[in-house]
């Protein structure tokens, strides 16, 4: 029988994983559809036991469901727990378990810049997107790891909890030069927001600028990291790779990430190349 799966969000209609995922079946020759779903929070728990009536094999959860959809499922695995936030849902049986693809996708992109695994990293933010990549960087063997945040307190929270160190901003900004990688999980550096979320002005030339935000594909943080002479990373390949997680808890298969990469890329209407 035809399998289906879906992304529930609020808002959806722009969301990739659609395209993403039905591309995937195609070049794998899988007899399946993957639906957009538009639910608004108040809908949340009449929406998810539709999709289980209903045989959706699996689904994505995105904003601002990924907390709320935790009591309702069967169960979560260690990795959503530690984050607290569910992003990708597998069936099994008559019930649906929670994961979370978001940080393990991010560490899978920032692996394609072959990084030394004693790098010295420095992450701003300390919200969600942070938590799960402090994470994620732990697990991949990244010991290294300074947490910043404009509350600092958030900062010390998550390093806490993660086995990093906190840093003040204003002295991470002194000490950029200290760092062998900089990640940017703040929401500053979406397209009309010229602000940064640190000054650049004294970073290494030649260290890698990393930045989860995928549209717009050069962030004002990229761009300037780019004229001090930084390598640079943007949040498509974490977009790709943490739908590519998810497409193989679901069929068991590992989809092509770089081609698709490049396919988003040119959807987002750019040629913007990692370096
Ligand atoms: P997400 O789940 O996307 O990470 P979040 O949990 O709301 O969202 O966290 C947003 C992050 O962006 C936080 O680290 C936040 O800093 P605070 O903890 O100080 O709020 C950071 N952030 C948001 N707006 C910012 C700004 N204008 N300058 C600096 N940091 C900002």
């Amino acid at each position: 029988m035809k399998k289906w799966y879906a992304v529930i969000g609020d808002p959806i209609s722009h969301s990739l994983s659609p395209f993403m995922h039905e591309t995937w079946f195609r070049e794998n020759g899988l007899d399946a559809s993957f639906i957009p779903v538009h639910v608004e929070p108040s809908d949340l728990k009449q929406a998810y036991e539709a999709l289980l009536i209903l045989g959706a094999s699996g689904f994505n959860v995105t904003l601002p469901h990924k907390q709320a959809i935790i009591p309702l499922l069967g169960g979560i695995d260690d990795t959503a727990a530690a984050m607290d936030a569910v992003n990708t849902v597998v069936r099994s049986g008559k019930s649906f378990n929670g994961t979370n693809t978001d940080g393990d996708g991010f560490v899978k992109s920032l692996l394609t810049m072959k990084p030394a695994s004693d790098s010295r990293i420095l992450l701003i933010g300390a919200g969600g997107a942070a938590r799960g990549i402090s994470f994620a960087l732990k697990r991949g063997g990244f010991e290294d790891v300074t947490i910043t945040n404009r509350t600092y307190r958030r900062a010390e929270e998550l390093a806490s909890e993660t086995g990093s160190k906190p840093m003040m901003k204003a002295e991470a900004e002194h000490r950029l030069g200290d760092f062998d990688i900089i990640i940017q999980t703040t929401s500053v550096g979406l397209a009309e927001d010229e602000a940064l979320p640190i000054g650049l002005q004294n970073v290494r030339p030649g260290s890698l600028a990393a930045d989860i935000v995928y549209n717009p594909i050069e962030t004002p943080f990229l761009k300037r990291a780019e004229e001090e002479g930084c390598r640079t990373l943007n949040g498509v390949g974490m977009f790709v790779y943490q739908g590519a997680i998810a497409f193989e808890k679901w069929t068991g298969i590992k989809p092509d990430t770089e081609k698709m990469i490049q396919l988003i890329t040119e959807k987002l209407g750019g040629n913007y190349v990692n370096r």
